[in-house]
């Protein structure tokens, strides 16, 4: 097992250092950035379900719900394409309408969660046509799906998943600016902006995993804390319940992750001067919206970790610690932002000594309803 880890302390931590190679692996081969190419033979053969479809329903469960999230504001803001995100569990027991008219992607990095695979036989039974995410080839999902895109992430040990998050959200991109360009919803140059953006990432996260040692530090501070709340918009709003799902299953400390802006409908009553707040606020994320919620959570008191492009000067001023990423594109910003949060549940994990890889009830892959 040692050997496995590669010289890592635990898998978790080897998974969330693979992730610029993962990213690569999950794009190779299937963009040729300089030329705007974008293949994907599970899309390009089905492009017409994809172009014809009324809508986009994602079903998923827990961290892969959460990628699924991020690629409704991909497909929506790039494709102008309806998407519905449901939690597989719900999905089925709801009676939902589905139609041959819908298209439904199924997210799944184990490709053997019960749930999404009754969702997905459900989907079909309607006529639908249903398109897998999955990381382990020949799965349960994936073979159980009309067609599909690998994540290629490798094997994922730890049951906090992190590196399928990140490669999930990229083979989301690319299918988003597939149909963006198959539409016609993104110029020819923004297309390849966004193409020649994500091949920087990689490159990006291997700088940002650099930061470590000060979100160790960070740790130290907050390991006590009993609640956390973590705060994002737009595409980041994933990110934050991402953020808050990753601190309680391996740390055990309950946290809640919300729209930022939905703070002042409620959680808002929780702060004081013992919790902790994670804020993401990126410079091209409704920045200054983001600000005035950090502003609001200093008034009371609250301790504030932002998590904010480099160079930012004004949050600097407000917040109790500030973690720099590098500047991308918005909708590429979840690939980064979630990077201090995952490293943050780990070394909070760590110190409090509990069991990072194989946290208490949980499984890696949930194969009971
Ligand atoms: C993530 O950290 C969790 N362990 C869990 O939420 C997981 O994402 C969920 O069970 C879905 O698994 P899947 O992607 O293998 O379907």
């Amino acid at each position: 097992e040692q050997i496995e880890k590669g010289g890592y302390d635990h898998f978790m931590l080897k998974e969330i250092y693979e992730q610029p190679k993962a990213i690569i692996d999950t794009y190779r081969g299937r963009m040729l950035a300089n030329e705007g190419i974008i293949k994907m033979a599970g899309v390009d053969d089905n492009m017409s379900k994809f172009l014809n479809a009324d809508r986009i329903i994602i079903v998923a469960c827990g961290t892969s719900w959460h990628a699924g999230l991020v690629g409704e504001y991909l497909f929506e803001d790039m494709a102008r394409i309806p998407v519905e995100v449901e939690y597989a569990s719900e999905f089925r027991y709801r009676n939902p309408i589905i139609t041959p008219k819908d298209v439904v992607i199924a997210i799944s990095q184990s490709g053997e969660t019960a749930d999404t695979l009754a969702a997905i036989k459900l989907a079909k039974s309607k006529g639908a046509f249903v398109f897998g995410v999955c990381n382990v080839v020949g799965s349960s999902i994936a073979r159980e799906t009309h067609a599909g895109a690998y994540t290629h992430a490798g094997p994922e040990i730890g049951v906090a998943s992190t590196k399928a998050f990140t490669t999930q959200i990229t083979v989301l991109s690319l299918i988003a600016l597939k149909l963006a360009q198959a539409k016609g919803t993104l110029s020819t140059s923004a297309v390849n902006t966004y193409l020649q953006t994500m091949q920087q990432i990689p490159a990006q996260v291997e700088s940002l995993l650099k930061i470590d040692a000060q979100v160790k530090e960070i740790a130290a501070v907050y390991k006590d804390a009993k609640n956390c709340l973590y705060l994002g918009r737009g595409f980041n709003f994933p990110v934050a319940l991402e953020g808050a799902l990753k601190l309680k299953e391996i740390s055990y400390i309950h946290a809640e992750g919300y729209p930022a802006a939905e703070m002042k409908h409620g959680p808002i009553a929780l702060i004081d001067e013992n919790m902790p707040v994670f804020v993401i606020a990126t410079s091209r994320g409704h920045y200054e919206k983001v600000v005035s919620n950090i502003q609001e959570i200093k008034s009371r008191s609250g301790k504030i970790v932002a998590v904010v492009t480099e160079g930012d000067e004004t949050v600097k001023e407000i917040a109790d610690h500030v973690i720099e990423i590098p500047d991308t594109e918005e909708a590429f910003s979840p690939l980064l932002t979630t990077i201090p949060f995952q490293l943050l549940s780990y070394h909070i994990a760590v110190m409090l000594g509990k069991n990072v890889d194989q946290p208490r009830n949980l499984a890696k892959s949930v194969t009971v309803e």
